[in-house]
């Protein structure tokens, strides 16, 4: 009987044993087939307890019982540890690190006039500017005629004006626009006051340059409304010029000046330092012409089917290219348009990244 006993602990510690290292589900079946199924050994056992005496088989039969208990128990809590590591290495191996930062494709980079324009429709928009377009081919009449240039007058050619051999419905010969000025007149045409738009766009003249090329880029900004002031245009450029280069300290000066399709009009310089070679935008003695504006000619207006005794606005305009340039120090225009890569590597930027006033501009 206790001979029978020291049997049943060292095939318990035996199976137990051989449970807890078992590998995988296929070595825990051959176990289980082994110790608990019809030919297993503890079935066996079982087979012998009609032999015994009645005493013997009571207490041989119960401790037969625990046996089978516990290594069944040992088997599923074994088959239950392995499927949880199996299920763990399954998550290891397919898990994806959220934190890493995406692979970006090589996607080439933004373009200085495109990005300053990126930025100045943040800087507009903010404002309360809408973006209008325009064409690149014009009417002599939205060009020149509506904004008070004199008919057949001599004018159109001080703008070193492209003319086409094509003529528009007034007969007169297309050109490509000299300026974004003839978008003002078609906003005017389409939309009543109170009207507050910018548009931006390429612009054609003969000239070229370290600071000209044939094709350029302008701004154009037009404020149409009962009570607008020359004090109204300063307010807006200062803020502008400020958001534009970043900077706190902007001092603008209005210099007499003329253009047939604003009166008064002025020249507009912005403060700036040339002490150190470089131009810097800001503090410092010196002046900087940057762009050109006026109150809109009452004529213009007239032109354009708006009231002049109702109505009056400001209008201004500036070269991209030339913001482009003094804000991110490109010393010479004609590289903007030799579509080197090496150029455009070294000064364009990511497209990840939009301007915009809250993350901040350029
Ligand atoms: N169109 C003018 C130019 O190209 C600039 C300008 C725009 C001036 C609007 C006054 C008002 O020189």
């Amino acid at each position: 009987m206790n001979a029978t006993n020291n049997d049943l602990d060292s095939l318990e510690r035996d199976l137990l044993a051989r449970a807890e290292a078992a590998g995988d589900e296929a070595s825990l079946e051959t176990l289980r087939v082994e110790a608990l199924g019809k030919q297993g050994s503890i079935s066996a056992l079982m087979r012998n307890l009609g032999q015994m005496s009645p005493d013997e088989r009571k207490t041989y039969g119960a401790a037969l019982n625990v046996l089978k208990d516990k290594v069944s128990e040992a088997i599923l809590t074994k088959k239950a540890a392995l499927a949880e590591a199996a299920l763990e290495r399954q998550l290891q191996a397919e898990a994806v690190d959220v934190t890493l930062p995406p692979i970006k494709p090589r996607i080439g980079a933004i373009h200085p006039v495109s990005q300053v324009m990126e930025e100045l429709a943040a800087i507009f928009g903010e404002m309360g500017f809408a973006v209008e377009e325009g064409p690149d081919i014009e009417t002599d009449f939205n060009n020149f005629t509506a904004l008070n240039f004199p008919p057949n007058h001599p004018a159109r050619e001080t703008h070193d004006t492209f003319f086409l051999d094509a003529k528009g419905e007034d007969g007169a010969r297309k050109v490509l626009r000299t300026h974004t000025s003839p978008v003002q007149v078609r906003t005017m045409l389409k939309q009543k006051p109170p009207i507050r738009m910018v548009c931006m766009g390429r612009t054609f003249r003969k000239d070229s340059d370290a600071t000209h090329t044939p094709m350029f880029h302008q701004i154009e900004g037009l404020v149409i409304d009962e009570t607008t002031s020359m004090a109204d245009l300063k307010g807006v450029l200062i803020a502008a010029i400020k958001a534009f280069f970043e900077v706190d300290d902007v001092r603008l000066r209005f210099r007499p000046h003329h253009f047939p399709f604003t009166e008064p009009s002025a020249e507009v310089d912005v403060g700036c330092d040339r002490s150190g070679g470089q131009i810097k935008i800001g503090a410092g003695n010196d002046w900087l012409e940057i762009l050109g504006s006026g109150m809109v000619h009452p004529n213009v207006l007239k032109n354009c089917g708006i009231d002049p005794d109702k109505y009056q606005g400001y209008a201004f305009g500036m070269g991209i290219d030339r913001l482009a340039m003094l804000k991110y120090g490109m010393p010479d225009l004609r590289a903007f348009f030799d579509a080197d890569t090496r150029w455009l590597k070294h000064y364009g930027f990511s497209p990840y990244l939009l301007p915009g006033l809250a993350q901040g501009i350029g």
